[in-house]
Parts: structure tokens; sequence; C-alpha cells
């Protein structure tokens, strides 16, 4: 009997109009475009409008989705959100982007890993159709960073930005689809990329709404050592596991966190340059978006049956890699 493996059959991304270029940041804070395109390879990001919230992104990924494969908001199962940046605490952006949607059969909910929050949820969506109760099943990564930057902090604001992607699941007979995953996690690393304040241990208060915890805080350098370790570490791993060589590789579509980071890994895997999927350029880093907005750009250059390995690092810590063949 052949394996039902779960294959992505249709990609959409989504990014807001407003561009914030380096030369805008060098109006806001103490720096400039050459310390950000050298240090990050970033020359500018996305930012959302007032009032538009992540569902806003997932409803304009999800119609991009239904569109481009000929079905209708009924025929979806479920919904997955990767994000730290949902509408509300609670309830989840899934809950609202299948209301928006009219998707009247599905249900879903929002996971939770930072920039790993689209390999985690694409995780999980591959297991609901490999064990055959789900038949579509649409898998987001998305962020606001915007919502909860601090636009005073030069540590942080240079490097991320709005935007996200989505990807539909369905069974695959022919072997397509996810092959493989490895996802990790360590706790530990919390402390060195987070938003203090706003959970259970620290609830906003008067005296406290105005403290920098409600921003994301990153201690830069050591994330960077984890990253680069642990990113290139995993997509190693998912290629000795799987046999694979360099050669046997079409693409990789890497977490866009910082090119230094992009390079190690391919680096680290022995893959040509050319080989590397990189929008870092124009949306810096989405968090959750990346990886599935890189699918989105890359869509027309993929050919059915191309292995391409995903591969992510973020707050968390949480990283993570997949094997995949390209459907369609
Ligand atoms: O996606 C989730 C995971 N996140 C990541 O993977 C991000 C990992 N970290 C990074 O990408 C890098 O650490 C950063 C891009 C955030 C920072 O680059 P860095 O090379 O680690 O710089 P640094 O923080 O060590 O700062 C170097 C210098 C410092 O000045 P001194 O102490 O050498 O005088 C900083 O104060 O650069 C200064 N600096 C800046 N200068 C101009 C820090 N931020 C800026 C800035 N513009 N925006």
């Amino acid at each position: 009997m052949t394996k039902t493996t779960a294959a992505i059959t249709a990609v959409h991304g989504y990014v807001p109009d407003r561009v914030l270029s380096n030369q805008d940041l060098e109006k806001m804070v103490d720096t400039n475009d050459e310390w950000i395109t050298t240090r990050t390879g970033i020359k500018e990001r996305r930012i959302a409008e007032k009032g538009q919230a992540l569902s806003d992104f997932g409803v304009e990924i999800c119609k991009g989705i239904l569109k481009k494969r000929g079905i209708t908001p009924e025929d979806i199962d479920m919904v997955i959100v990767g994000s730290i940046t949902g509408d509300y605490r609670f309830p989840s952006t899934a809950n609202v982007i299948t209301d928006k949607m009219g998707m009247t059969n599905a249900w879903g909910f929002d996971l939770s890993a930072a920039c790993s929050g689209f390999l985690y949820a694409l995780d999980i969506g591959k297991n609901y159709i490999e064990n055959g109760t789900h038949k579509k099943i649409i898998v987001i990564g998305a962020d606001v960073m915007s919502s909860i930057i601090n636009y005073k902090d030069r540590a942080t604001c240079i490097i991320f930005g709005d935007g996200g992607g989505g990807v539909l699941l369905e069974p695959s007979e022919d072997g397509l689809g996810i092959q493989d995953s490895i996802m990790r996690s360590d706790g530990a690393g919390r402390e060195f990329l987070l938003q203090q304040i706003g959970g259970s241990l620290e609830p906003i208060t008067k005296e406290n709404a105005e403290s920098d915890g409600q921003y994301v805080y990153q201690e830069g350098k050591t994330v960077f050592k984890h990253a680069v370790k642990n990113m290139a570490q995993v997509a190693v791993d998912i290629m000795d596991r799987n046999n694979l060589t360099a050669d046997d590789i079409a693409w990789l579509a890497p977490h866009q966190a910082n090119l230094r980071i992009i390079d190690a890994t391919a680096n680290r895997m022995g893959l040509d340059h050319s080989k590397i999927m990189i929008n870092i350029e124009k949306f810096g880093n989405t968090t959750a978006g990346t990886i599935p907005l890189l699918l989105w750009e890359w869509e027309d250059k993929l050919k059915k049956g191309d292995n391409i390995i995903l591969a992510a690092f973020g707050g968390g810590f949480t990283w993570g890699s997949v094997y995949l063949k390209w459907a369609y």
C-alpha cells in the first residue's frame, strides 16, 4: 500500500503596501543604511496600516490559495496559523479567519513558535493529512511585527517587517510533498528574545503599560550565535537522515533573519548559493512569515519533484527543518 503524504498544492503570500526603508529608519533612530545592509542584508521592510490585523493578512492569503486551487471556503477542513501577533490574545486568529472567510466546515487554532511558527504548523498539518482525517488544510505563517516593535530601539526596529503567506496541504499518493521533518526547541533561550509584558507572568498594568517590556527585546549577538549553529545543524541533519547530497537539493528556503545566518547555513550544507531563496532585502524578518513568502515568490521557478529544504530558527528558542518534494 502506498503511503499517503502531505503535499503543498497551492501557495499565496501577502505583504502590506507601505514601505519602511533604511533611509526612513535613519530619520527615526541612530542607524544608517550601510550598517543595516552589511550586518543584516535588509534594505526595506513592509509595515501594516493602522487597524490592519493578522486576520486581514490571513484573509488575503486564504483568498489567493482558494482562487489558485479553484476551490470554495467550504472545502477547507482546517486552518493552522503560526504567529506571535494574533488579532487578540484569545480567541485565536484561525477562528477569526475561518469566520471572515465563511469556512463553515473548518476548525483551527494558532500556534506560537516565533520564527519557526510556519514550520511547526506545517508539521502538525502534515500529520492530519497523513492520518487521513483531513483532506484540505491551510497552513499560514504570518506576523504583524510592527504591532510589538519599539521604533525607538535600533537593535530591533531595523530587522522586523510585516507579512506572511500560506500553503494548502492535500493528500498525495505519488510520494510528493513532505518527506521528513525535524523540530526542536530549548526554552532556556527565552530570555534572549521575548516580549516580557502582556502574558500571565507580567500582565499589563497601569504601572508597566508605558515600559519597553511591552515590545520585542532581543540580545542579538546571543541569538545570532545559536541561530548560526542550530539552523545549519538541523538542515544538515535532515540531509543526512535522507541521504541527500547538496546536488540532490534544488532549493533551500531559509528563515530570513540575517543574510549572514543564511550564508552560514548554505555553506554547512555545501549548497551553491544560486539555490538559496532570499528576499530579506525587500521584506526584512517577517518572523513566521518568511518561509511561505519565499515559496510564494519562487512558485514560478519550482518544478514538480524538486527537493526543497526549509529551515528556521527563532525565539523560544525554536528551530526546525522540513524536507519536501514540490508537488506541481
Ligand atoms: O528571527 C529570529 C531570530 N533572530 C535572529 O536570528 C537575529 C540574530 N541577530 C542578528 O541578526 C544580529 O545580532 C543583529 C543584526 C541583530 C545585530 O548585529 P551584530 O553584528 O550582532 O551587532 P551588535 O548587536 O553586536 O552591535 C555591534 C555594534 C554595537 O556598537 P559597539 O558596542 O560596537 O560600539 C551596537 O551598539 O553596532 C551597534 N548597533 C548599531 N549601529 C547602527 C546596534 N544596532 C545598530 C544599528 N545601527 N541599528
